[in-house]
């Protein structure tokens, strides 16, 4: 694996594989790689030629009171992993490769009705930070395929628009969620959970899974469905930051005439705040199906 820290490195290493017609797959991360990530790695070698991963932890999409300088960084053991599943190039860059004037951002990339809402509205400017990045990301690899976990999946639904609105020449890949045995969806911050936290973290999926199922089942009010799933979360210790039931495709307010649903959540647990969603599919509205 050819680790890379210049662009001008990253661009010459490129333009030989385009040259030679290769196709390249791209997995951006922010390091502190588990399983969930290494998965996202096999699905881009798998759809390409030469597998591309970036290890940036990216300042501009952290709050000023979030754990930017506390984020874990495990430089050895991702390079190990990485290697381990033949990845081609390493791309980490510093910041002030990415961001050649300091600290505050010049150009932003912004996709406004997805900026505010869910995890937007607790962090605010998060996803401008991610649309940033990520654009620059993308122009710099100029990879054919790139793959985001559906974990966070509002993130997803961010980069397939701006990737959309801007012409992008990328296809947007959603890498499936990764869980370990008791369900708790893979995440660089679970490792912030004490053992007591550990053992209630699976409530989150746990009570999700519940709620689609009543879904599936043709359950119709939404807004009973979710108050009995907040306070599921609290009865097993989390604090919820939301839940909600929303539209999969654009994460608009769902109706019981939308079929393709998600429920994504986001929760406090100590020092972690974990977010999840399980999206759904249910039958079309019936007034005498409500379970
Ligand atoms: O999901 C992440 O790890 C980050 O938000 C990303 C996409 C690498 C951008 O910094």
């Amino acid at each position: 694996m050819q680790i890379v820290t210049d662009i001008a490195a990253l661009r010459a290493r490129i333009a030989e594989w385009r040259g030679a017609g290769e196709r390249i797959g791209f997995v951006p991360t922010m390091g502190n790689l588990h399983g969930g990530h290494l998965r996202l790695v096999e699905e881009a070698r798998s759809r390409s030629d030469r597998t591309v991963v970036s290890i940036f932890v990216n300042p501009a999409q952290f709050g000023p009171d979030e754990d930017y300088e506390t984020y874990p960084r495990t430089w050895t053991a991702d390079c190990e992993a990485l290697s381990a599943h033949d990845t081609d190039l390493l791309f980490a860059p510093g910041v002030e490769a990415l961001y050649p004037d300091g600290g505050g951002l010049r150009t932003t990339v912004a996709v406004p009705e997805l900026n505010d809402i869910l995890c937007g509205a607790s962090r605010p400017g998060h996803f401008t930070g991610v649309a940033t990045v990520v654009t620059k990301l993308l122009n710099l690899v100029q990879p054919d395929l790139a793959v985001f976990g559906l974990k966070d999946y509002q993130q997803l639904l961010v980069i397939q628009r701006l990737v959309r609105d801007l012409h992008l020449p990328v296809e947007i890949v959603g890498g499936a969620i990764a869980r370990e045995s008791d369900g708790l969806a893979m995440s660089s911050r679970n490792a912030y959970l004490g053992d007591d936290e550990r053992r209630r973290a699976p409530a989150l999926y746990q009570t999700l899974r519940a709620l689609a199922d009543r879904l599936e089942a043709g359950a119709t009010d939404f807004e009973a469905l979710v108050a009995e799933g907040c306070r599921q979360l609290r009865r097993a210790g989390l604090e919820p930051d939301y839940l909600e039931i929303r539209r999969a495709a654009d994460l608009g307010i769902a109706t019981t005439d939308d079929t393709a649903l998600v429920i994504p959540a986001a929760a406090y647990l100590g020092r972690a705040r974990l977010i999840d969603n399980v999206r759904v599919r249910r039958p079309a509205d019936d007034p005498e199906g409500d379970a």
